[in-house]
Parts: C-alpha cells; structure tokens; sequence
C-alpha cells in the first residue's frame, strides 16, 4: 500500500540517491557503463511509479478495510479522492450536496470573490468544507479550521496539503468553547454540519462571539443544516443531536447575534439504512456523529432502529449570512 507521496519519498530517498551516484561515478567510465546502470534505474522508477499508482486506485475502491485497518492504513485511505463505495452507494448526500453547488456556485463565487480567508468551525475531515472553498472561494489563501477529534484533525491536515496545495492552513484540535480563537478576523466562517453539537446557549454565545471576534465587516457566515426531525442515522447514534433548534429557530439565533441573511439554497439526500451494514458504512456515520463507540456497539444500535427497508429523506440547506454594520437610530 504505497500512496503517491510515499512513492515520492521511496523515488527520492531510495532510488534518486543511487541514480546520482551512478551517474557521477559514470563520468569515469565508457559511455556503455553510463548508460546502462542509469536506463534501468530510470525504468525502475517509472515501474514502480506505475504500480504505486495503479495500487493506490485499487485500494480507493476496498474501503471495506477501512474500519479495521491501522492508523497508517486510515491516512493511506485519506489520500485517495473519493469517498468510501458502501456510503456512495446508500446516501446520496455527497452527489446531492455537489449538484446544490452547481447551481448556486456563479452566486457564490461572486458573493465570495474578495474572500481571503475562513474558519471552518467543526470541519470534520473536511470534505464538504474543502469542497465548498474549492468550488466557490476563488481567492481563498488561508484556511483555520478548528476540529477536536484527534483522526479528523489529522486528516483534515493531510486533505487541505492534497487539495489546497496554494492556502496557508492551521488546524486546532479543540472544541471551539475552549479555543482561544485567533488575532485577525476572518472573511468567511464555516459551520457546515457542525451546530448539532452544541446546547442553545453555547451556539448563541458562539454566533456572538463570531459577530464580534471572529467575522471582518462584510463576512460571511455560512451553514449547511440538515432538518432536525429527520430520523438521521447521526442522531441515533448519538442522541445528543437530538436537541438542536429547528432551521426558523437557528435563523432567529443568527439574526439575534447580528447578522443578515444573502441566501438559502435547500436540497434532498436519500439515505438507504437496511441493513446488514457494511464496516465502512458504521465507521462512516460514527465520525460523523462525533461519538467515540465500538463499530459493534454502533451497529447494534443501527440494527435495532433500522430492522427492514428503510430510505430516508431528508431536506438540507444552505445558508449564507452577512455581517453588516449595526443600524444607526
Ligand atoms: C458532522 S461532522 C461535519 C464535518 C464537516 N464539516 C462536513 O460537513 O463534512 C461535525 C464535526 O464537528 C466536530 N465537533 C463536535 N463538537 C465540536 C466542538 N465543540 N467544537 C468544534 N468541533 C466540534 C466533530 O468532531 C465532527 O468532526
């Protein structure tokens, strides 16, 4: 299992090293030494180059490993672009979630176009986050992004280096409550799936202190939430979720704190919850759902809520929302 930065370092550290020398020491020999030593190095290169390609797409489609597999092998998977094939295959939240940006992607880049840099609060492994960015924040230069789960933070590393090689990152592992926060404020903050997490007041003091601390005049909030009372896998997993505000109510937080809403765009995922579940799947909503349980005690739970066919339906949204300067009376 060989991904392609690993097959970088085995070129340089391995191969690149015995090819110089080769070459070099050639300089004293007949031109038949200099060329024979050094072609079938370069052969072995571009082979070994090849196979380690053609390895690391094989792997991209076996995430049935996933859950079972080692720390190394978990950062192996997360160089790989896509997203495990048994959550592909169940949940077209990804697919869906893609399509809303293809049509609000013109709005947004041109809402975002001046936008620097961002916060992204929660992000998780930072798919949706990183997605988002890439596709609708065209000068985007600095990513911060504060996520507390020790895997998630360790990945969203390695994701931002492969998929926003240009922007300038740091990743706080720690709960956002507890983060001292940072000097400059930013252009944008993302809370993409993330308010969940936290009580009432905790998210009315966070949207406080993101209108005064953490948020530049004119930036953007922007929110991806799911309907609260849809029967998410998330929510069953880790009851916890349960008690977050309903869209209108999370809308009146916002408004609260300060700011004013630019746009909504809304979109539908399926879910297909019948069971057996497959390991990558459980892993899959255990990360997202935030809580630290066995796969086993997770896909019993998952067993004995969802016993025969079940698809769910669910609205998402996206919300954008302004800073603007406060009202003079
Ligand atoms: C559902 S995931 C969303 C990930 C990502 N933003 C996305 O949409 O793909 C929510 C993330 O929030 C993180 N989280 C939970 N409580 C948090 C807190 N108090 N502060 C910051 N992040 C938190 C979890 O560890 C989890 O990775």
């Amino acid at each position: 299992m060989i991904s392609p930065a690993m097959c970088h370092v085995f070129t340089i550290f391995f191969l690149y090293p015995s090819y110089i020398v080769n070459v070099t020491h050639s300089v004293k020999c007949t031109s038949l030494c200099i060329c024979r030593p050094s072609t079938i190095q370069l052969l072995c290169v571009l082979i070994i180059g090849i196979i380690c390609m053609y390895t690391q797409q094989l792997f991209c489609d076996c995430h049935f490993m996933y859950s079972k597999c080692s720390k190394f092998c978990k950062w192996f998977f997360t160089c790989c672009p896509g997203v495990s094939e048994a959550v592909r295959r169940r949940s077209t939240a990804n697919a869906s979630y893609s399509t809303m940006l293809d049509d609000v992607q013109p709005e947004l880049r041109s809402l975002f176009e001046r936008s620097r840099s961002c916060l992204s609060i929660g992000a998780g492994y930072g798919q949706r986050d990183i997605e988002f960015l890439k596709r609708c924040v065209p000068g985007i230069e600095t990513v911060t992004a504060v996520e507390p789960a020790p895997d998630c933070a360790a990945e969203l590393v390695i994701k931002l280096q492969h998929l926003l090689p240009m922007v300038r990152y740091s990743v706080h592992q720690d709960k956002v409550q507890h983060w001292r926060g940072m000097e400059e404020p930013n252009d944008i903050v993302l809370m993409f799936h993330f308010h969940y997490y936290l009580t009432r007041s905790e998210l009315c003091h966070l949207m406080e202190r993101i209108f005064k601390e953490m948020l530049r005049l004119y930036g953007y909030v922007v929110m991806l939430v799911a309907t609260p009372d849809a029967k998410r896998p998330q929510k069953v997993i880790n009851p916890l979720l349960d008690d977050c505000p309903e869209v209108a109510a999370l809308e009146l937080v916002l408004t609260d704190a300060g700011f004013h809403k630019c746009l909504q765009s809304e979109y539908h995922v399926t879910m297909d919850m019948t069971p057996p579940f497959e390991d990558e799947f459980v892993a899959f909503l255990q990360a997202d759902c935030g809580l630290e349980t066995s796969i086993e005690d997770a896909r019993a739970i998952l067993e004995r809520e969802y016993s025969t066919n079940n698809i769910l339906k669910d609205t998402r949204y996206l919300l954008v929302y302004r800073k603007l300067p406060a009202l003079q009376y």
